[in-house]
């Protein structure tokens, strides 16, 4: 087991990638604080892991209130006394009613035109976004991910030990025509992320990122299938990734395997980023 004992809490753990890494971190021996805003989809992760559950703490909390993650910190450190990982993985997509209807619409329509040789279809995301939207955003992933290290380094200097991974995305460094906000939300996670590995470095805490491409999970279901397909076009494995072989990212990353890793970004993307 390459996690024996070891205390992890993972956000957004109700769901896709996170629902994976708890998964996976509990059968590698951890204890696991599972975090989500949805508490039931939190109880689900745990009875979907039958005896493992057992390792599981359900820390119903949104990461993007502070008062929130500090409470949360509070009952995992009440239950197994201390922290060793924190995986910081909560997200959103888009935060508007209809919109992935219209992204998807406007990218289909520019795919067809791209046949014709002519593209008159135009993205106008950026000019209709509003203040709320750009600030749910940036709260639910930055200060989301921002708020639960303040508090991880906390217990993790006094110890001199931590792994920290946040998960970013291959939007952090392409760009993504369709979503500003959460490209930049991704690119200032990288940016905590090698700030953070440089400050606590020298303490045996590590910070690394993890930037998937395209993977299945109900974030990614709003997706249309043509332009899913376009994407995974431009993968040189030819097609999406599943959870799991995210997880094992986070794994290797929380693991003692991983220990000269630091200020890294892992990306599970099929080729669809190259650094
Ligand atoms: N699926 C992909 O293709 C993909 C690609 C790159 C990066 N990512 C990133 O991976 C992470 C997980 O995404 P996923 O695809 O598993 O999505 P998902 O929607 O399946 O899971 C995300 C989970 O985060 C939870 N969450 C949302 N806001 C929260 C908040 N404020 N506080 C606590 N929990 C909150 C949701 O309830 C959900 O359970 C996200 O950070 C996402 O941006 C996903």
């Amino acid at each position: 087991m390459r996690l024996k004992n070891k205390v992890a809490l993972v956000t957004g753990g109700g769901s896709g990638i996170g629902r994976e890494i708890s998964m996976l971190f509990a059968k590698e021996g951890a204890y696991v604080g599972i975090n989500d805003i949805v508490s039931e989809s939190i109880e689900k992760t745990i009875q979907d892991m039958g005896e493992l559950g057992s390792q599981a703490l359900a820390l119903s909390a949104d990461v993007s209130d502070s008062s929130q993650v500090q409470k949360m910190f509070a009952n995992l450190i009440a239950k197994y006394g201390t922290i060793d990982i924190l995986v910081n993985n909560a997200g959103i997509g888009e935060v508007s009613n209809n919109k992935e209807t219209s992204l998807n619409q406007v990218m289909e329509a520019q795919l067809g035109e791209m046949f014709q040789g002519k593209i008159k279809t135009h993205w106008a995301v950026t000019e209709n976004l509003s203040d709320a939207d750009w600030d749910k955003m940036l709260r639910v992933h930055l200060y989301g991910t921002f708020y639960c290290t303040r508090e991880a380094l906390k217990i993790m200097s006094k110890k001199n030990y931590g792994r920290i991974i946040n998960m970013a995305s291959v939007a952090a460094t392409l760009g993504l025509e369709t979503s500003p906000h959460y490209s930049a939300a991704k690119a200032g996670i990288l940016g905590l992320t090698r700030a953070v590995s440089r400050e606590v470095g020298s303490r045996s805490i590590t910070v690394n990122a993890i930037a998937p491409g395209l993977i299945e999970t109900p974030m990614t279901d709003v997706i249309s299938p043509m332009v899913k397909q376009a994407w995974v076009m431009g993968t040189p494995i030819k097609r999406a990734g599943k959870p799991y072989e995210v997880a094992t990212a986070a794994l290797f990353l929380a693991s003692d395997e991983s220990s000269f890793f630091t200020g890294q970004i892992l990306s599970p993307s099929g080729g669809s980023w190259m650094p």
